[in-house]
């Protein structure tokens, strides 16, 4: 007899102590990692036009900031270099003394127990804008390895914690965990993004880091939105070459993808809530379109309920404030 009206699925809404008793999936601020852009030089620092709230700095004004994300317990933030130079090689993201390294050795003294995730890609450092070494218009799968693997080495000697490779080429876990292995950190785990798409949703953060390619796109090397199989593919192969921890991006219109790899794998899985997605919300909620509380709730649990075990948000900060008030 199980049916209506022995059946009363609303029983188990009508209070909150009830909803919050059987409720299935919780954000917590251990699962938010939060983005940030350092900019090289002195006393800078500017909000990012289509990113409210989200400020580029240089690695002299980041204390603040950082003593500020640690209070909030946020365990670990991303780090994005934007360097002075750029050039077709992109050989400032290799510097012992680049932004990156300078930055890392700033939040290790401001706030030692948080951790410190490095983006590993070419495009912010290249001329060209694209994430790896062109070649009669093409970016050159591999010649750019090794300097990835330089890239990663440079990171983990000033303190990184983690890597994250984002740059698509084919083989690039494995070039930078032999790095690592070889040179001595063979405990720096590796976060790859294993199924990152091709999407029209970075648009705010190439603003950010400008990296926008003078020519042509990233559809050579980023992934075909309409591929699903082909994720678990790249996962599948992130794994084989040493990543320790999985990456899908973007995160809102991936859901599916993101369940998908979590159904398949063991590893533990990150999604990223890109800059295009911050954007929308905030857009919409400056506007009083939309309760921006609830709305980032939401869409944050979502990303959870999809099977992510860790989100990488901008929001990041305000959703550890929310979570401190309740
Ligand atoms: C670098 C990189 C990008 C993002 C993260 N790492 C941009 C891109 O691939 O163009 C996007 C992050 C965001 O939109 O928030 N390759």
């Amino acid at each position: 007899m199980a049916g209506f009206p022995n059946v009363r699925l609303r029983r188990l809404r009508r209070t909150e102590a009830l909803r919050a008793l059987v409720r299935e999936n919780r954000v917590e601020v251990g699962d938010l990692i939060y983005p940030l852009f350092v900019v090289e030089g002195k006393g800078l620092k500017e909000e990012i036009t289509s990113m409210p709230g989200i400020f580029r700095g240089s690695p002299d004004r980041l204390s603040p900031e950082i003593e500020d994300i640690a209070s909030l317990k946020i365990p670990a933030v991303l780090l994005f270099g934007i360097p002075e130079k750029k050039d077709e090689t992109g050989s400032s993201a290799c510097q012992p003394d680049g932004v990156i390294p300078q930055a890392i050795r700033v939040i290790k003294s401001a706030a030692p127990e948080l951790m410190v995730i490095t983006d590993v890609c070419l495009c912010e450092y290249t001329s060209h804008g694209h994430c790896g070494v062109v070649n009669d218009g093409q970016v050159d799968n591999d010649r750019t390895l090794p300097l990835l693997a330089t890239m990663a080495l440079s990171h983990a000697a000033a303190g990184a914690d983690i890597v994250a490779p984002s740059d698509m080429m084919d083989g690039r876990v494995k070039v930078i965990r032999e790095a690592l292995d070889g040179k001595g950190f063979p405990h720096i785990p590796i976060m790859s993004y294993a199924a990152k798409y091709a999407s029209a949703f970075y648009g705010p953060f190439r603003e950010a880091a400008e990296s926008t390619p003078r020519f042509g796109d990233r559809r050579g090397y980023q992934m075909d939105p309409p591929n699903v199989r082909e994720a678990l593919r790249e996962v599948e192969q992130d794994i084989k070459e040493g990543a320790d921890i999985v990456m899908v991006k973007p995160a809102l219109a991936y859901l599916d993808v993101i369940r998908q790899v979590r159904n398949v794998c063991n590893y533990p899985l990150a999604a990223y809530n890109v800059s295009g997605e911050y954007a929308m919300v905030k857009a919409a909620a400056g506007r009083g379109w939309l309760d921006e509380k609830r709305a980032v709730t939401e869409i944050l649990t979502a990303i959870k309920r999809a099977g992510a075990d860790i989100i990488i948000t901008y929001h990041a900060k305000q959703m550890a404030r929310w979570l401190q008030e309740e």
